[in-house]
């Protein structure tokens, strides 16, 4: 689906499937779980689900010329740090903008973790008082214009690397290479649970499961906390990859399955559940995620499986999409494990 669209590799190579014989046996044994491993695709600073995107969204950026990456997302975004990771691996400079996404006061919250990671890569990192949206947002656009002013050529990269017009594509090749390991190792996954925020993960692997009619088989997990927003945003991506990959088949809302149980309290703060699916998972599986994303992703299809959502003998592959050094910034809520 991808063949026409240039790609510059910035991961591994096809990432590595696991079953999560552990959990899905403390679970009840009835439902396999397996992990898709997003989280260790990349030597660059961590890896994570957003080196996908930019694999497909880098070659447009080094074609115009540009000299500077800029994007936005929260203090402690795994994305800004890997827009960062990138700009100095192609030799770009960085500007980040980075919001008051969530009302967390951990002592060291601005300074661990991914924020930590992307200073040390030289990124131009910018402290920005606003609350959390995945839209547009003014301060990112005064960052690109400020880059011009100074002299620089900005190539703007939005929150999530989502609402880019090559954003999508990344997760479409997901679906792909799923595709092909499912051939390898003999079995077909009936289930793909996703975490869901600014939403091209999750559009990108709709449009690449509708090839073989899986769309509705994507469980998004919002961890948004404003799932109308998130929800809307994942249905545009869906509709302009779909018509950039010509795949062919009307893709509608009912498509676009986003569960909305387990964002609470806000974006970026754990619950009490969030907490202690990250403990179990870790503490079966040696499996660390995160209070932000992949905790709720965890902690939404733990729950799904005890409620019987899955049918018997269903194999349920989790995408595990990366953001463990945010968890830095929460060391005083994990001070006790
Ligand atoms: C670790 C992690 N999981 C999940 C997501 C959600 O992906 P998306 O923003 O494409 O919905 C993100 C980024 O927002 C992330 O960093």
């Amino acid at each position: 689906m991808l063949e026409k669209f240039e790609r510059y590799p910035l991961t591994f190579g096809p990432t590595h499937i696991e079953k999560l014989d552990r959990l899905s046996a403390h679970l009840g044994g009835k439902v396999d779980l397996y992990a898709k491993r997003e989280d260790c695709n990349s030597g660059l600073a961590f890896g994570g689900n957003k080196l996908r995107k930019l694999e497909y969204i880098i070659p447009d950026a080094i074609a115009s010329n540009a000299d500077t990456l800029v994007s936005i997302g929260g203090v402690q975004s795994n994305h800004t740090r890997m827009v960062a990771a990138v700009a100095a691996k192609i030799g770009m400079k960085c500007r980040l903008v980075q919001e008051s996404w969530v009302p967390h006061e951990d002592a060291v919250y601005d300074r661990v973790g991914n924020i930590l990671l992307s200073r040390i890569m030289g990124a131009d990192v910018q402290m920005v008082d606003e609350g959390f949206d995945i839209g547009i947002r003014e301060s990112w656009e005064q960052a690109i214009a400020d880059v011009k002013a100074k002299g620089g050529k900005p190539y703007p990269i939005p929150a999530g690397a989502s609402v880019h017009k090559y954003g999508g594509l990344g997760y479409v090749g997901f679906a792909e290479e799923v595709r092909a390991q499912e051939k390898e190792l003999g079995l077909a996954f009936d289930y793909i649970v996703v975490c869901t925020v600014t939403g091209s993960t999750h559009a990108g692997m709709v449009v690449g499961f509708a090839k073989d009619g899986r769309e509705r088989k994507v469980i998004g997990i919002d961890a948004s906390c404003t799932p109308a927003q998130t929800k809307a945003q994942v249905l545009d991506i869906v509709r302009s990859t779909a018509t950039l990959v010509e795949l062919g088949k009307e893709l509608s809302e009912d498509d676009v399955i986003l569960i909305e149980d387990y964002a609470y309290p806000v974006y970026g703060v754990p619950s009490q559940e969030t907490k202690e699916a990250i403990r179990l998972c870790a503490r079966l599986e040696g499996m660390i995620t995160d209070p932000v994303y992949e905790g709720k992703s965890m902690q939404g299809m733990i729950d799904l499986v005890r409620k019987g959502y899955f049918p018997e003998r269903s194999k349920v592959l989790y995408a595990h999409l990366g953001g463990a050094p945010a968890i830095n910034g929460y060391a005083y809520t994990f001070r006790n494990g």
